[in-house]
């Protein structure tokens, strides 16, 4: 795969404050990556900085092989989506569209023909001559995307554009997005602290923290194999479990609970005997029937049921350590009964204790 955005050693700084450093990424033509992160993690610098919007401090930016990193915004071939739709009220949908071709004095007939193409794609056809104060928020965004489209450039850069939404909206929108990609195959990046938008949409996830890169990955790789324990923490909802205890010869023991890791892929063949800590996610553990045939079988105690209608999310005790588990939402549990579960090493992640990361 040839790269569409190559990011080397990039760093960036506001006065003191380092808020990236030494950043490398490699963003495969055709891609659609996230950047995914808690706030003020660095997402929109990173993205600023590829944008042109940010000078920065040391590094390169190439883009289609063509080092961008001192080019003007208008130059490097990028389309950016923000937050904030940034329409201009007193003009109509049309006008806000062709706006930025014009300035660039595209011929007229090329800005007609492309903002028709972008209404078309995005379904705003009939709203071409309302004003943006006449539009829901979703068409909005659309038209905010549609300028993007009309510009015909290599790479998208979307900075949390559907976070003004609200939950039904953003859901639907977040399927348009991943159809344009699918029929554009542009490079796309895109911003979000939704992990639910980066599962859904990325080929791969960048999850970043303090302005590094965590773990760079498919959503199956970042949710599956976690890299280190903020990467397992940060990605699924409930959070996994952790236990802190030692591994010893292949075994993890937590006081006097002894679960043998068979079926876990250690990362390093030999992994010697150490304090680590076991992540286990709460709809990987089962219950019922199921349990007969787990690996690993424990008791636990039923300290609250919280019935969510598709599943059913089960705090309990595991020895003296609280632990979450997701249910079938037509499972019948109460508070204070004791059930067993069955746990099934091959899917848990082992983290050792004092790097945190993946064992
Ligand atoms: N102009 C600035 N001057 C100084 N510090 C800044 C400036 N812009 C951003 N920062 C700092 O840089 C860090 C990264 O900010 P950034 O906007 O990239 O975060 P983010 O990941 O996009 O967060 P959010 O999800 O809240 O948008 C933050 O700590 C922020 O306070
Ligand atoms: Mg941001």
């Amino acid at each position: 795969m040839t790269n569409s955005v190559e990011i080397k050693n990039l760093d960036l700084s506001f006065g003191a404050v380092k808020v990236l450093q030494n950043l490398n990424l490699d963003i495969g033509e055709g891609e659609f990556l996230v950047l995914l992160g808690s706030s003020g993690c660095g997402k929109s610098t990173l993205l600023n900085c590829i944008a042109g919007l940010l000078e920065v401090t040391d590094g390169q930016i190439f883009i289609k092989g063509k080092n961008v990193t001192w080019a003007e915004p208008s130059e490097r071939g990028i389309g950016m989506v923000f937050q904030s739709y940034a329409l201009y009220p007193q003009m109509s949908v049309k006008g806000n569209l062709s706006f930025g071709l014009k300035n660039a004095k595209v011929p007229k007939d090329e800005i007609e023909k492309r903002v028709a193409r972008a209404a078309e794609i995005l379904q705003i056809e009939p709203l071409l001559d309302r004003k943006p104060g006449a539009l829901s928020g979703g068409q909005r965004q659309r038209v905010a995307i549609g300028r993007a489209l009309v510009r015909d450039v290599d790479v998208f850069l979307f900075d949390e554009p559907l976070s003004n939404l609200d939950a039904k909206l953003r859901v639907d929108l977040r399927v348009e997005l991943k159809r344009l990609h699918n029929q554009l195959q542009n490079t796309m990046i895109y911003v979000t602290h939704d992990q639910v938008e980066a599962m859904t949409l990325a080929d791969r996830i960048a999850v970043m923290k303090g302005g590094k890169i965590m773990q760079l990955g498919s959503p199956d790789e970042i949710y599956n194999q976690p890299r280190n324990l903020y990467v397992a923490d940060f990605i699924g909802s409930p959070s996994m479990n952790f236990l802190e205890g030692r591994l010893e010869a292949g075994e993890f023991k937590v006081d006097d609970m002894v679960m043998p890791m068979n079926g876990y892929e250690f990362g390093a063949p030999q992994t010697a005997d150490r304090p680590a800590i076991i992540g286990i996610r709460p709809e990987h553990v089962v219950t019922g029937e199921l349990v007969r045939n787990a690996p690993l079988q424990f008791e636990v105690d039923v300290d609250l049921v919280e019935p969510m209608g598709s599943d059913t999310l089960v705090y309990a005790k595991l020895g003296k350590h609280s632990f979450r588990i997701r249910m079938d939402g037509q499972a019948r549990v109460r508070d204070g009964e004791k059930i067993s579960i069955g746990i099934d090493p091959s899917r848990a992640s082992l983290f050792d204790k004092s790097t945190e990361d993946r064992l």
